[in-house]
């Protein structure tokens, strides 16, 4: 438990943090980068940039809602100090992301209509799985919903964005990087955390698996929606490849051993669930939990 304290304190996050990697940012990037011309001058690669944005700013909304909730419900007062640091670190990351919607153009009284009319229905029942047992304050479920679930496919999902932005959006990657940092740690503590919880009250268990199997299946959802094969995708790859061809951007990214550039949006989605999955299976299993497969959307 000490080491855990001395993780998961607030001290740490202040030395890793705020006065670390976040030291001298700006919205999570250096001050003064911008979104590329690419994106900015686009139509179409706008319309792509804010609806992807989208997503991200209401599940950051959702692990805002959930950390912020499960800290009156956290059995002891280390967790809710770390909630409460997770708390910011969420907020921050909704902040960070939204900034980026005004970024590519939307107004501030059309954020909430572009939330709705672009949040993918799969992303918001997702997020209400995880809200109900956060609301219930069901600790353990909360925090496997939240640190297992919800961050583990974040967290993949933001290096498959950085990995493909690195080159062509500097501006978004770091903003990216700093959000991963952070997701590592609040992925690290619900490992932490939640093993010794689970064996006290094994009783809890097909309860809380049940959730991880209908969380999933949104997530598979999501995702099959995210890469649908549409005539706008295709439009995106023919601008990008000329700008590339016309030598304005050098397209680079290779995220778990394959190359971004040639891969098909269905292979794409068939390795990012196929990572994320597993990850459940192996963190879920150090738990004391067994990973349950979801149907197929
Ligand atoms: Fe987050
Ligand atoms: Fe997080």
């Amino acid at each position: 438990m000490s080491n855990f304290l001395a993780a998961y304190s607030i001290q740490s996050w202040l030395e890793s943090a705020p006065q670390g990697y976040l030291e001298h940012t700006e919205y999570g990037h250096a001050p003064g980068e911008k979104e590329p011309a690419l994106i900015l001058d686009n139509p179409v690669m706008r319309a792509a940039a804010i609806r992807t944005t989208v997503q991200l700013v209401v599940g950051e909304r959702c692990a805002l809602a959930a950390s912020s909730g499960l800290i009156n419900s956290a059995p002891d007062e280390a967790s809710k100090r770390f909630l409460a640091t997770q708390t910011i670190d969420e907020a921050r990351h909704v902040e960070v992301f939204t900034q980026r919607l005004y970024d590519l153009g939307v107004r501030r009284s059309e954020l909430e209509d572009a939330l709705k009319t672009h949040a993918n229905p799969h992303l918001v029942k997702f997020a209400e799985v995880l809200l109900e047992k956060v609301d219930q304050k069901d600790f353990v479920a909360g925090v496997v919903g939240q640190n297992v679930i919800l961050e583990g496919m974040a967290f993949h999902v933001f290096e498959l964005m950085h990995a493909g932005n690195q080159a062509v959006n500097p501006k978004f990657s770091h903003t990216l990087s700093g959000v991963i940092a952070d997701e590592r740690r609040h992925v690290g503590f619900g490992e932490n955390r939640i093993g010794s919880l689970i064996r006290e009250s094994p009783e809890r268990k097909p309860e809380v698996q049940r959730m991880q199997r209908d969380m999933s299946y949104h997530m598979l959802a999501t995702f099959a929606a995210a890469f649908q094969d549409t005539s706008e995708r295709d439009e995106m790859e023919r601008i990008t490849r000329e700008a590339e061809q016309r030598g304005e951007i050098t397209r680079s990214g290779t995220w778990q051993g394959a190359d971004l550039r040639a891969l098909p949006p269905a292979e794409m989605e068939k390795l990012l669930s196929g990572t994320v999955l597993k990850e459940f299976k192996t963190r879920l299993e150090r738990i004391g939990l067994e990973y349950q497969t979801p149907p197929a959307p």
